[in-house]
């Protein structure tokens, strides 16, 4: 099993906000791949975020739940995947404080069932084991939150997940490193920081900021806004897995970081300022986008508002990258500045793809 060549890819998740870019920059990178998107389209599935690609005849996309294990098998075997790197889940803190089922069933069981699938496929087939990665795309919160002095995140941090969401990827992270050691299942996992880019869904904190001053709606910023995230530009996420997937060590962890650390108050500003800044010389901004505060001389941080703080909201994330960088010779190539410019460029250039997720109901509330 030693001669792994990535060449036919399931993807999962692969019209989510991370997969699609993922999708995306694969293609690109690997020309020869045939890629497979296994998809359930939830509301954070978008098709539209693959419209660039999704007539190539070396992608298919199929409509499915990772939770369906012959599905997951059949197509595993069928499709002669070589490689499955997992994107599927239920993502967003706040709708796991809500509502935790949907991660139980997806983030755990979900992952559990690609596992036992790739089990079947990979390891337990007749003819021998075949040559395989799967590689499951995790997050920082498993550790836990950060007091401002503490170090950053290691690979050997403890796990200590807090949100129902945490905890739901730091027991599919669990299972994952289970069928290695168990089984022998040749994984990888990466541990990233929060991500910011194109095709991003309108309910974390940067797209739900550039839509919001937009339609002049107000800047919900949770308790004292002091809370700290490290940010990576979606690109150089993708371009981490990638690297993970070429010369990452089988069994191992990769924690994939920004350096790059921000309180959310200070992410808020910037966003607002870039707008205006936007806006300053931009009549047909104006026109496109007449309730903005910027379309009539007015600063975009006048919508600013302190609302009640998310339950057990974590205080910082930092993620110490030396490993991924070491060994694997990654470090993150978009500055801050360069990257936070080039998405809400992104999402002034495509409102169409935000404005279908938003659809009516949220417009008219805007009109409000
Ligand atoms: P997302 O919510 O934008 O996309 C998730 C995708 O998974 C959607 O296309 C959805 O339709 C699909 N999906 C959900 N349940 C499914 C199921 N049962 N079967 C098949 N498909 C299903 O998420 P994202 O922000 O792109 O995150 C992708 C992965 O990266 C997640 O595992 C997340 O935990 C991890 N991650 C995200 C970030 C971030 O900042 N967004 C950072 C680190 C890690
Ligand atoms: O750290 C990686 C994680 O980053 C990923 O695993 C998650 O999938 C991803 O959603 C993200 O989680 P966060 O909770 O950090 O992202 P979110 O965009 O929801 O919030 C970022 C910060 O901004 C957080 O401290 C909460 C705050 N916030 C968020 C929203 C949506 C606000 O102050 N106001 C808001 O309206």
């Amino acid at each position: 099993m030693s001669n792994y060549i990535p060449r036919n890819f399931l993807v999962t998740g692969g019209a989510g906000f991370i997969g699609s870019n993922f999708v995306n920059y694969l293609l690109k990178a690997h020309p020869d791949a045939i890629v497979v998107v296994l998809d359930a389209l939830t509301y954070a599935g978008n098709l539209e975020s693959l419209n660039s690609v999704i007539s190539s005849s070396k992608l298919q996309f199929v409509h499915g739940d990772i939770r369906d294990y012959n599905l997951v098998r059949n197509l595993l075997h069928d499709k002669s995947i070589d490689t499955l790197v997992n994107f599927a889940a239920e993502s967003h803190v706040d709708r796991s404080i809500a509502g935790p089922d949907a991660f139980i069933n997806t983030n755990i069981i979900g992952t559990h069932t690609l596992l036992k699938a790739a089990k079947s496929v990979w390891l337990d087939k007749s003819g021998g084991p075949v040559s395989h990665r799967f590689h499951h795309v995790s997050t920082d919160e498993v550790y836990g939150s950060l007091g401002i002095e503490d170090p950053a995140f290691t690979e050997v941090t403890p796990y200590s997940p807090n949100s129902p969401y945490a905890a739901s990827k730091a027991a599919s992270d669990h299972l994952v490193r289970a069928y290695h050691h168990t089984y022998g299942l040749q994984v990888t996992t990466s541990n990233c920081s929060n991500n910011y880019g194109p095709y991003q869904f309108p309910e974390k904190l940067i797209p739900l900021l550039i839509v919001n001053i937009l339609y002049g709606k107000p800047l919900p910023v949770y308790g004292d806004g002091l809370n700290i995230r490290d940010w990576l530009y979606v690109e150089d996420h993708c371009r981490g897995i990638d690297i993970i997937l070429k010369k990452g060590r089988i069994g191992e962890t990769y924690n994939i970081g920004g350096d790059n650390e921000w309180t959310n108050i200070n992410i808020v500003k910037l966003v607002c300022d870039l707008i205006d800044k936007a806006f300053e010389n931009s009549n047909s901004l104006k026109e496109r986008f007449p309730k903005a505060p910027a379309a009539v001389e007015k600063r975009s941080d006048t919508l600013i508002q302190y609302v009640e703080d998310r339950p057990g909201h974590d205080r910082r994330y930092a993620i110490n990258s030396e490993k991924i960088s070491a060994e694997l010779g990654f470090c993150s190539n978009t500055l801050f500045e360069t990257g936070i410019k080039k998405t809400i460029d992104w999402y002034l250039e495509n409102e169409s793809w935000w404005r279908n997720i938003i659809d009516g109901s949220y417009r008219e509330s805007a009109a409000t």
